[in-house]
């Protein structure tokens, strides 16, 4: 695996395009207009500029990292790639688009690889020539700093193709896990029905927002409780793959309970919005009001 297409440059793409540049490898990465890709590199130059100056990266290991990133705004960039990791909106047309592009633009070999959360991995490659050299690979937020990727196969991809992403992955410096394309994968199947039942323990009166976050942090060693992640993770962003879960499953504990909807609808999606399980206009962040009492 040696050029690297990364197509979009938001949240996930401009991380991924970062750490497949400090792998070695030469990247292309395309957003849709000249600004999103300016401000998608500026979020690489940013995070390596904080690194130059706690001393952690060195000026040349940013020269050299940011020298082998070239952007774009055409798919035909793609041309010589053996990999193109595809992180733009989560909607399937988007992708599907994206896809049946690149299905002509690439050769035959070139692995395709969705960054999706949610979206059926199976149904993007039924829209292209490949379906055999394409796999999910999903990085977490944000992609430097987190360790983990996990390596998703559909039932037409071939084992040979699945074995090269998965070298890809760890040679990323990434821990790789084998999962398959069922929605959620492995960490958002165990963790969403977690986020979502804290919301229900919360509904029934077992216990107060700041008490059942102390009480996973504290009692089962989690680095922070369900509410302060739910606010870190954006409730509409839950919200929105718990139901894609739900239809999946067909399961109630992947419905969003009424509660996580109401807050949505108000507006409230956590940090991001400055007010969701906690109001972050105080400082420090205290347990929102009234969410739960007649
Ligand atoms: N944000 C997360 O925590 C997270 C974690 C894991 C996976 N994901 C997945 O990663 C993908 C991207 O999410 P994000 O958070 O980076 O979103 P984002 O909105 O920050 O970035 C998406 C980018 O894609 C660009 N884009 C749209 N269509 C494009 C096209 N045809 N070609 C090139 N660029 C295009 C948009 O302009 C935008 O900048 C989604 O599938 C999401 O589910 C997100």
């Amino acid at each position: 695996m040696n050029k690297v297409g990364v197509v979009g440059c938001g949240l996930m793409g401009s991380g991924i395009a970062q750490v497949c540049a400090e792998a070695g490898h030469p990247v292309v990465v395309r957003e849709v207009s000249d600004d999103l890709l300016r401000k998608g590199l500026g979020r690489i130059e940013s995070f390596l500029g904080k690194g130059v100056e706690r001393g952690k990266v060195t000026p040349e290991r940013m020269r050299e990292v940011m020298g082998r990133i070239e952007g774009t705004t055409a798919l035909e960039a793609f041309a010589g790639c053996d990999i193109v990791v595809e992180a733009v909106v989560e909607t399937l047309e988007a992708k599907r688009q994206v896809y049946q592009a690149l299905d002509r633009i690439c050769g035959p070999g070139t692995i395709f690889a969705s960054n999706t959360s949610s979206l059926s991995i199976t149904e993007m490659a039924a829209v292209t020539k490949r379906a055999d050299r394409f796999v999910g690979l999903h990085f977490f937020n944000p992609v430097p700093l987190m360790k983990l990727v996990e390596v998703v196969r559909t039932p037409l991809t071939s084992a040979a193709a699945f074995e090269e992403a998965f070298e890809f992955a760890k040679s990323l410096g990434k821990t790789a896990i084998r999962a398959t394309d069922k929605t959620g994968f492995i960490v958002n199947r165990l963790l969403v029905p977690y986020l979502l039942d804290a919301v229900r323990a919360l509904e029934e009166g077992v216990g107060s927002v700041a008490d059942i976050d102390e009480g996973m942090r504290l009692g089962c060693g989690y680095p922070m409780g369900p509410f302060t992640l739910l606010d870190f993770v954006g409730l509409d962003t839950t919200c929105y793959i718990a139901n894609i879960m739900f239809d999946e499953f067909r399961e109630k504990r992947f419905a969003p309970p009424p509660l996580l909807k109401r807050m949505v609808q108000a507006g409230m999606h956590g940090r991001k919005s400055g007010r969701g399980f906690y109001d972050y206009s105080k400082e420090p962040p205290v347990a929102t009001a009234g969410l739960v009492q007649a």
